[in-house]
C-alpha cells in the first residue's frame, strides 16, 4: 500500500478509501493543551503535515489553533483524532465528533478512529455503525480503529459495512504484534504505529546504535526508517524541537535487508500500554 511521495519528500501510503496519508506524522499524546500549539507549530515549519491526537488528550484546541495559525490549506493536511471509551455506543460518537470538529476549528477530520475496544462495554460495533454515519456525513473523511486485535476486527468486519481504513496499535522494535499487522495487511487496512520509539526506550539498544553510528544517522531516524521500510505509519511525539526535525528527516537512506533482520530480532513482548482487552474506563 505504499503509494507516492508527498512534497518535501515525506512517503505516503493509500488509504482504502483512496486517499493518501504521510507515512510520518507528529503525534501529541502526553503534551499538556497549553504546550500543544508551539509543539504543532514547530511541527507543521518543520515540514510535517499529518497531527495525531485524541479526545482524551485534551489537546485538541491547542492542534487546532496551531493549525489555524500556520495557514497552511486544509488540503494540504491529515488530521487524525479519535473516540474516546465511554463515548462508544450508536448514538454517543455523533455528538463526539461534533465536539472534537468544534474544538478542532475543522468541519471535517481526516481520519476518525475508535480509540480502543474496551470489549467490557460490548460497544464498539455500535460504535462502529456511528463512525459509519458520521463518515457518509462527511464530518470524517476515513474512519478506523486504534488497538484492535484481530478478534475485534472480525467482530466488525461481521457486521459487513465498512472496512477501517487504519489500525493504530502499538507497535515498536520490542513489540510487533506481528499476527495483527498480518490481519490488517489481509484486509487492506493499513497499520498505524503508535509509540513508534517504544517512548525512547529502544533507542540505546546496541542492534539500533551500532547502524546509526555506521549510517551516521540518530538511532530515532534508525528505528523510524525501520517502520517505514515494513510499509507501516509512524506518529512520533516530541516537545524537543531538535528531535522534532530529527524525526521527519527520514527519507534519504535505506537500512539493508540485515538492518531490518537485525531490529526485527528485538521483539521481547516488550508492552508499554495496555493489553487491548484490559482497558474499558
Ligand atoms: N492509540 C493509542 O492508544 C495511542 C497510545 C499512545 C500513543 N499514541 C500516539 O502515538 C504517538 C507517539 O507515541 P508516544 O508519544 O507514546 O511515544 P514515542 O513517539 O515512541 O516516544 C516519545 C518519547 O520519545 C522522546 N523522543 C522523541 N523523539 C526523540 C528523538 N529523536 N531522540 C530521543 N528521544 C526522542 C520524546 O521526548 P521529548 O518529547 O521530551 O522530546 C518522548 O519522551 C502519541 O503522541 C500519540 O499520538 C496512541
Amino acid at each position: 500500500m505504499t503509494g507516492t511521495t508527498l512534497p518535501g519528500s515525506i512517503p505516503s501510503v493509500t488509504l482504502n478509501t483512496g486517499a493518501t496519508m504521510p507515512q510520518v506524522g507528529f503525534g501529541v499524546f502526553q503534551v499538556p493543551d497549553a504546550e500543544t500549539h508551539a509543539a504543532v507549530a514547530t511541527a507543521l515549519e518543520a515540514g510535517y503535515r499529518s497531527i495525531d491526537t485524541a479526545t482524551v488528550y485534551g489537546n485538541e484546541a491547542g492542534v487546532g489553533s496551531a493549525i489555524k495559525e500556520s495557514g497552511i490549506a486544509r488540503d494540504d493536511l491529515f488530521v487524525t483524532t479519535k473516540l474516546w471509551n465511554s463515548d462508544q455506543g450508536r448514538e454517543e460518537p455523533l455528538a463526539a465528533i461534533d465536539r472534537s470538529l468544534e474544538l478542532l476549528g475543522l468541519d471535517a477530520v481526516d481520519l476518525y478512529l475508535i480509540h480502543w475496544p474496551a470489549p467490557g462495554r460490548g460497544a464498539y460495533q455500535a460504535a462502529w455503525q456511528a463512525l459509519e454515519e458520521i463518515h457518509a456525513s462527511g464530518r470524517a473523511k476515513a474512519i478506523g480503529v486504534s488497538n484492535f486485535l484481530p478478534e475485534h476486527l472480525d467482530a466488525l468486519t461481521a457486521l459487513g459495512g465498512t472496512v477501517p481504513a487504519v489500525n493504530q496499535i502499538e507497535l515498536h522494535p520490542a513489540l510487533q504484534q506481528r499476527d495483527a499487522v498480518a490481519r490488517n495487511q489481509a484486509l487492506g487496512i493499513v497499520t498505524e504505529a503508535w509509540s513508534p520509539l517504544a517512548q525512547a526506550a529502544v533507542l540505546t539498544d546496541p542492534a539500533v546504535t551500532s547502524i546509526a553510528e555506521r549510517l551516521g544517522r540518530t538511532p530515532a531516524q534508525v528505528v523510524l526508517r525501520w517502520h517505514l521500510q515494513h510499509g507501516r505509519v509512524v506518529i512520533p511525539k516530541s516537545v524537543t524541537p531538535s528531535r522534532i526535525k530529527e524525526n521527519l528527516d527520514v527519507a534519504g537512506f535505506e537500512l539493508t535487508d540485515a538492518d531490518l533482520v537485525s531490529i526485527d530480532a528485538l521483539e521481547s513482548d516488550g508492552r508499554i500500554g495496555p493489553h487491548p482487552n484490559e482497558l474499558d474506563g
